[in-house]
């Protein structure tokens, strides 16, 4: 029996609302910079950058006030430009040790929104080959499969 596919997407964090990269490289001591678009009517509700694979149990960085307005923690930042809909998280002299999944999301009453990335940062030294990130597809939505 298949479930229907509606229903798998809606049963995953804010996979129609938000969404970036599904994941991004950087080189240790430089800075990363993701992107998460999102739909129009989250403009005002307050966006924020967390860590941890595990969405109900990751450590939130930074979080913004509901305004335009950067927010700044330590070495990572969060602005959300509303009139194109999209956040811009900076992480900045990042460490190997930063690798890991993040989620970019929206607070809102209930469940929040969030999209997860998966953030990767190499030695100095390393060859970052360019590549094109997909940024309409989802890790959320591609990862899932149902069967039987
Ligand atoms: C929002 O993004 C647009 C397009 O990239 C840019 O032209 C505009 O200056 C940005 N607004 C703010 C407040 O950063
Ligand atoms: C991460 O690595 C840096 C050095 O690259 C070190 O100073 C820091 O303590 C490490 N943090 C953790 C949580 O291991």
């Amino acid at each position: 029996m298949q479930l229907p596919l509606v229903l798998l997407l809606l049963s995953l964090p804010g996979c129609l609302s938000i969404q970036g990269p599904e994941s991004v490289r950087g080189l240790e001591g430089g800075s990363v910079t993701v992107r998460c678009d999102y739909k129009p009517r989250w403009e005002t509700y307050r966006k924020w950058w967390c860590r941890g694979a595990y969405w109900e149990l990751c450590r939130t960085l930074v979080r913004t006030t509901g305004s335009q307005l950067e927010v700044k923690r330590d070495r990572v930042s969060i602005g959300d430009n509303q009139s194109h809909h999209f956040l811009t998280v900076t992480m900045e002299k990042v460490r190997q040790n930063d690798t890991d999944t993040y989620w970019c999301g929206i607070s809102k009453t209930g469940r929040d929104l969030g999209a997860p990335i998966r953030v990767t940062i190499e030695p100095e030294g390393t060859l970052l080959t360019t590549a094109c990130y997909p940024t309409n597809g989802h890790a959320g939505v591609s990862s899932v499969s149902y069967s039987r």
